[in-house]
C-alpha cells in the first residue's frame, strides 16, 4: 500500500507528547517529516529549538526524513512560515497533523479573557491557520489530508476546560466544512480525540490509567489518516490505550409543528422532543 510514502507531512506540536509520536511514526512509513514546536511550557509560555530539533534528530537516526520548524501555528505568519518551510524543503505539502496543544485549565467563573483567549489561539485558530495556508496546495495538487485534534473535553464536557473543549469541538466544526469542500479535490478532513498519558495528562489522569495510555497507539490511527488509501472524511475517532472508537452525531424523529408553539405545547411535548430512541445519524437539513 502506498501508505504515506514520499508524502509531505506537517505536524504541528511534534517536539514532545503525541505529536511526537506522529512523526515518528509517519517518518517510519516513508513520509517527509516536518517537525514544527514551538517549544514552550504546556501553558504556552516560553519557546525553543531543542524540541523540535531532538526528534528531527530522532527521525534522522532512524533513516528517516525530517527537518525542523519553530513558528508559532497560533499566527497567521508563523503558520504561513511553517508551510513555507514544507515547501522549501521538499516542494509541497500534502497533508497537516494540527496537533499542537496547551492548557489554560479554569473553573468558568474564574476565567480571565487572556485564558480564554490564549487557548482558542493554539488550538482554534492554530488549525485554522496551517490548514489555510496548506490549503492552495492540496487544491492545485487534487490530494490533501487533514486530521485535527480534538478532545473528549470537547465532545463530552470536562470540568476547568471549558476554553479548551470550546476550541476541540470547534476544530470539528471546523472538519465537518473542510470535507465537503475538499471532497471534490480528494481533501479529507478528520478528527481524533487521543488518550495519551503526556504532559498534558501528567496531572491530570490517575497514574494507574495513564499507564494503559501509551501515545504509541494513537500514532497508527492518524498515519492511516493521512494515507492515500483512507478516503474517509469528517469522521471523529477516540483513541487510546488499544481502543478505537467512532463518535457520531445522532438526531431524533423531529416532532412538528403546524403553527408556532405555545410555551405549554412545548412543555406537553417535551418528552417526544428528547426521546432519542429511534435516532439516526444526523444530518444538516440545510445543506
Ligand atoms: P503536549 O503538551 O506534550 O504536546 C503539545 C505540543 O504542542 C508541545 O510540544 C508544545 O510545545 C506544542 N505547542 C504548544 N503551543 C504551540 C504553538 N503555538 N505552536 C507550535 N507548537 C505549540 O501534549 P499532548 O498530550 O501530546 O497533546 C497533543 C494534542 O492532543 C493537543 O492538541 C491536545 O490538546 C490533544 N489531546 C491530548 C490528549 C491526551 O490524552 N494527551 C487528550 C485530548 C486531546
Amino acid at each position: 500500500m502506498p501508505g504515506v510514502t514520499d508524502r509531505v507531512i506537517v505536524v504541528t506540536g511534534a517536539g514532545g507528547g503525541l505529536g511526537r509520536e506522529y512523526a515518528l511514526l509517519l517518518a517510519r512509513e516513508g513520509a517527509l517529516v516536518v517537525v514544527n514546536d514551538l517549544g514552550g511550557a504546556r501553558d504556552g509560555s516560553g519557546s525553543g529549538h531543542s524540541m523540535a530539533d531532538a526528534v528531527v534528530a530522532e527521525i534522522r537516526a532512524a533513516g528517516g526524513t525530517a527537518v525542523a520548524n519553530y513558528d508559532s501555528v497560533a499566527t497567521e505568519e508563523g503558520a504561513a512560515n511553517l508551510i513555507q518551510t514544507a515547501v522549501d524543503a521538499f516542494g509541497t505539502v500534502h497533508g497537516v497533523v494540527n496537533n499542537a496543544g496547551i492548557l489554560r485549565d479554569v473553573v468558568f467563573h474564574k476565567m480571565t479573557t487572556d485564558q480564554w483567549t490564549a487557548v482558542q489561539q493554539v488550538h482554534l485558530s492554530g488549525g485554522y491557520h496551517v490548514t489555510r495556508a496548506a490549503w492552495p496546495h492540496f487544491r492545485d495538487q487534487g490530494f490533501g489530508r487533514v486530521v485535527v485534534a480534538t478532545s473528549t473535553s470537547g465532545i463530552y464536557g470536562n470540568f476547568g476546560q471549558a476554553n479548551y473543549g470550546a476550541a476541540k469541538l470547534g476544530l470539528v466544526g471546523l472538519v465537518n466544512t473542510l470535507a465537503l469542500e475538499g471532497r471534490k479535490y480528494n481533501i479529507t478532513a478528520n478528527a481524533v480525540a487521543p488518550l495519551a498519558a503526556t504532559r498534558m495528562t501528567a496531572d491530570i489522569a490517575p497514574a494507574e490509567m495513564l499507564e494503559k495510555l501509551p501515545p504509541a497507539h494513537v500514532a497508527p490511527v492518524v498515519g492511516y489518516l493521512m494515507s492515500e488509501e483512507c478516503t474517509d472524511t469528517a469522521t471523529v475517532l477516540v483513541v487510546g490505550g488499544g481502543s478505537v472508537q467512532r463518535v457520531q452525531q445522532f438526531a431524533n424523529k423531529p416532532v412538528l409543528f403546524a403553527q408556532p408553539p405555545s410555551l405549554d405545547e412545548v412543555a406537553a411535548n417535551w418528552d417526544r422532543i428528547t426521546d432519542m430512541s429511534g435516532a439516526e445519524p444526523g444530518r444538516n437539513p440545510l445543506g
